[in-house]
């Protein structure tokens, strides 16, 4: 029997056991599909996948499989362009401003010298975000010209997508940020990732808590999914004591382990749900 659904990973984590628990009690024909081990002739009519939910966690990975498997007529959840926009912080955050959607102010600049120059005249501090990348990973808060420059300097020496500056306003907000879980249209749960750190991610000792989903998070949160094509997205957002509400971050191959733990969702079951209604 052909597959209804493909996972396709690189890694398996907690989200993919779920899902496919979730679609065995649905009894739904779930194929899950290891991307390390995928060659995908790009000549020939592709193998039968369902519609695929894509969760590889490398972003190259992730982004050319979608490219392939989309390219040769597979829907894949989420699709290219938004694997394309989510992926990258300065995408987003174009394709938000014109969605009129609030998003913290932003500079990008494209060397050490003209970073500090636009560092001395917006003032500190400032934070510095790789356009690509998760988990928090070489986001830095430049608090002074001293670690500006080392911290740029040092940037100035890796692979070139980190020689792309992308500097943001800090914002001043409670201590804590919001993770909102949209599938289709709809935020199914939300949680507030308190920390004693600024950088609030679970990866980083983030503690979750329910967070009450109210109509202005979810418009915002609307806006933001198609901003960037999604079908299942996280929206992460802050609550700027001067800005209300601002979404920093969409997240295309979003984490919610501990969405369901504290909100008690079954995102998987609705995630399955959605992409088998997408089907008919
Ligand atoms: N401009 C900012 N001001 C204050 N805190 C921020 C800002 N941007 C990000 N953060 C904090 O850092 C975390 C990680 O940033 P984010 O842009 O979501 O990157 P990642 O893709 O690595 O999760 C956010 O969840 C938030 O807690
Ligand atoms: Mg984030």
């Amino acid at each position: 029997m052909s597959p209804k659904v493909t996972i396709l990973y690189d890694t398996i984590r907690w989200e993919e056991k779920a899902l496919l628990e979730a679609g065995k009690k649905k009894n739904i024909d779930i194929q899950m599909v290891d991307c390390k081990k995928l060659a995908i002739n790009l000549e020939k009519k592709p193998e039968d996948y369902g519609i695929v939910i894509q969760r590889c966690v490398s972003y190259y990975r992730n982004l050319h499989s979608t490219a392939a498997l989309e390219g040769l007529g597979v829907k894949v959840i989420n699709c290219l362009n938004t694997g394309i926009f989510a992926g990258n912080k300065l995408f987003t955050h174009m394709l938000l401003k014109k969605s009129g959607v609030p998003t913290p102010d932003a500079t990008v600049a494209f060397s050490k010298e003209s970073a500090l120059e636009t560092l001395e005249s917006q003032g500190y501090p400032r934070v510095i975000k790789p356009t690509v990348g998760s988990w928090g990973r070489l986001i830095s808060k430049l608090n002074d010209k001293d670690s500006a420059e080392g911290i740029i300097e040092s940037r100035e020496n890796m692979y070139p997508i980190y020689q792309v500056h992308y500097l943001e306003e800090f914002v001043a907000r409670p201590p804590r940020d919001i993770r909102a879980i949209m599938v289709g249209d709809k935020i199914v749960a939300a949680i507030y990732r308190n920390s004693e750190n600024w950088k609030t991610n679970m990866a980083l000792g983030g503690v979750a808590e329910p967070c009450p989903i109210t109509s202005e998070m979810e418009e915002m949160c609307i806006k933001a999914k198609h901003a960037v094509q999604g079908d299942i997205v996280g929206v992460d957002l802050m609550e700027s004591n001067d800005k209300g509400l601002v979404v920093h971050e969409v997240n295309n191959t979003t984490e919610y382990k501990n969405t369901v733990r504290v909100c008690e969702v079954d995102i998987p079951a609705l995630m399955l749900d959605y992409a088998l209604n997408l089907k008919q």
